[in-house]
């Protein structure tokens, strides 16, 4: 049972979600809502008309199926005066139920079992019918013409598929009258092709076999033979599916290494819901996979070998009718270069003249064999082809900008610019003195500021003296102690 449970407040909301066909729920919708927030219900509901139209489409695909009317025997012609039965099966056959029978249209009457029983036929019962069975669709129809000609060609009353046996009798009004029987195709004689006995049968169908029909035949008239022709009656073959397309799902080219998943599709015919499909999938004309009922093909990855031209076959398990799919061409693409990126050796490419200079090319992206090239801005010489470039002495006139190419196919991928300077010995030397110059300038500023920061210093303690006065009285001091210590020196030491 379906439950339809819809968020219901005091007063119910408009639906925004095309929800006029829900019918409405108060306890459980309460329930459900009960102390949840507006949006909350909000979600409910979406979800809940998410949940209906999924059903819808489940109902949907359930939709009863075509009944199938059928005559007994499969004739669309008879003579007058001949019976026929008719009969329609539709999907459900439990016993007995009511069949309702037409007649050009106008509804004939209503049956208990499912076949409806013409006898001793009449002009009046010429005519297009249709048959349903309760718990499906209206039938396909059936022409019945009933002729009052002395030679008549019986062509199949239900539709042919290809692959189907198309049978066909030539028939004269009194049995066993009939000689040399003839058949014709669009005008064209086919008895030797076709024909056995009493009757004409093409085992498996083509639609190339859809025409105009007749036959001949000689009658005995009274005593004489006589050469008769049968009406002309238009067959058609009916295509029992479609002819296959190939599609790929993303790309005809896709990247080597990723997947590659080829679908195979047609239509099978409605009338023929049953029948059961053979898919086969070609590369450059060899089997890949198949025969198999599933019309994908998943391949998980794919190399460059497997470029070429794809084709799918669909076919009856009989191999009664085979349908080839146009070619696709497929081809399966190197993943291109990029991420290039350069390295240097020594770091920064601050190189000493007469060193040895490294550089180095590497790719972050792309597959199959890379080539490289080296390049220096500003020239079209190209330096080297090696993934690294080496100058084993460096040069002043190495100088400049460097960079890779990087490709597999078709355009190449760059890196960015690395800057090569080469450090000369002369301008070392120049740079070395003058680093020393500096140096020196520097040592001697220092020390100007250490000396005046000791004077300063000292000039602190006897304040308010003068430089000059302070100098006078060390001096003094100084003499003063040497006079100190002249004196003893003088006095004898007795
Ligand atoms: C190919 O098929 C696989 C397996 O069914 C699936 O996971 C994948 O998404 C498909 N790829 C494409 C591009 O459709
Ligand atoms: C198809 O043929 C081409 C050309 O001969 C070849 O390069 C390719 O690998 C073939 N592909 C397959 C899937 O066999």
């Amino acid at each position: 049972m379906l439950a339809v449970v819809v968020c219901s407040p005091s007063k119910p909301p408009p639906y925004p979600y095309g929800g006029s066909s829900l019918r409405a729920s108060p306890h459980r919708g309460h329930h459900l809502c009960a102390g949840a927030s507006k949006a909350r219900c909000v979600d409910v509901r979406m979800a809940v008309s998410r949940a209906l139209l999924l059903l819808a489409q489940a109902l949907g695909l359930a939709v009863a199926e075509m009944a199938l009317l059928t005559t007994d025997p499969p004739w669309s012609v008879i003579f007058q005066g001949e019976s026929v039965t008719l009969r329609c099966q539709g999907p459900r056959v439990h016993g007995q139920q009511p069949t309702a029978w037409y007649h050009n249209n106008k509804l004939l009457e209503h049956t208990k079992t499912n076949t409806y029983r013409i006898q001793n036929a009449r002009y009046k019962e010429n005519g297009r019918y249709k048959c349903q069975s309760s718990g499906s669709t209206s039938s396909n129809s059936i022409t019945l013409s009933v002729s009052y000609d002395l030679l008549i060609l019986q062509v199949p009353s239900h539709a042919v598929f290809e692959g189907e046996l198309l049978q066909m009798r030539c028939r004269g009004w009194k049995a066993g009258s009939l000689a040399a029987v003839r058949y014709y195709k669009d005008g064209a004689d086919i008895t030797k092709l076709y024909s056995s006995a009493e009757q004409l049968s093409i085992p498996h169908a083509k639609t190339h076999h859809s025409g105009r029909y007749h036959c001949s035949a000689d009658m005995h008239s009274y005593l004489s033979l006589k050469k008769r022709e049968s009406q002309h009656l238009y067959v058609s073959i009916k295509e029992l599916f479609t002819s296959p397309v190939l599609s790929v799902a993303s790309s005809t080219e896709p990247l080597e290494g990723s997947p590659l998943n080829l679908s195979c599709t047609t239509q099978l015919s409605p009338y023929r819901p049953h029948a059961v499909l053979w898919y086969l999938f070609y590369g450059n004309s060899t089997v890949l996979r198949g025969p198999t009922t599933s019309s994908e093909y998943q391949m998980p990855t794919v190399g460059l070998m497997d470029t070429g031209f794809y084709s799918c076959v669909v076919r009856t398990k009989s191999s009664g009718v085979r349908k080839w799919s146009p070619q696709v061409l497929i081809t399966i693409k190197r993943v291109p270069v990029s991420g290039v990126s350069l390295e240097v050796w020594p770091q920064e490419g601050q190189v000493m003249e007469g060193q040895r200079l490294v550089l180095h090319c590497s790719v972050a992206v792309g597959t199959g064999s890379i080539s490289f090239s080296w390049h220096r801005e500003g020239s079209a010489e190209v330096l080297g082809r090696d993934r690294s470039y080496e100058i084993p002495s460096t040069q002043q006139s190495d100088n400049g900008q460097y960079y890779c190419m990087a490709s597999n196919g078709d355009s190449p991928a760059r890196s960015l610019l690395v800057k090569v300077t080469v450090v000369g010995a002369s301008s070392l030397f120049c740079n070395s003195v003058r680093a020393l110059l500096l140096l020196a300038v520097l040592g001697i500023l220092l020390l100007g500021v250490v000396v005046v920061h000791v004077l300063t210093a000292r000039s602190r303690e006897p304040k308010g003296m003068e430089l000059r006065t302070l100098m006078k009285a060390s001096a003094s001091v100084v003499l003063q102690e040497r006079m100190f210590e002249a004196v003893p020196a003088r006095a004898p030491r007795k």
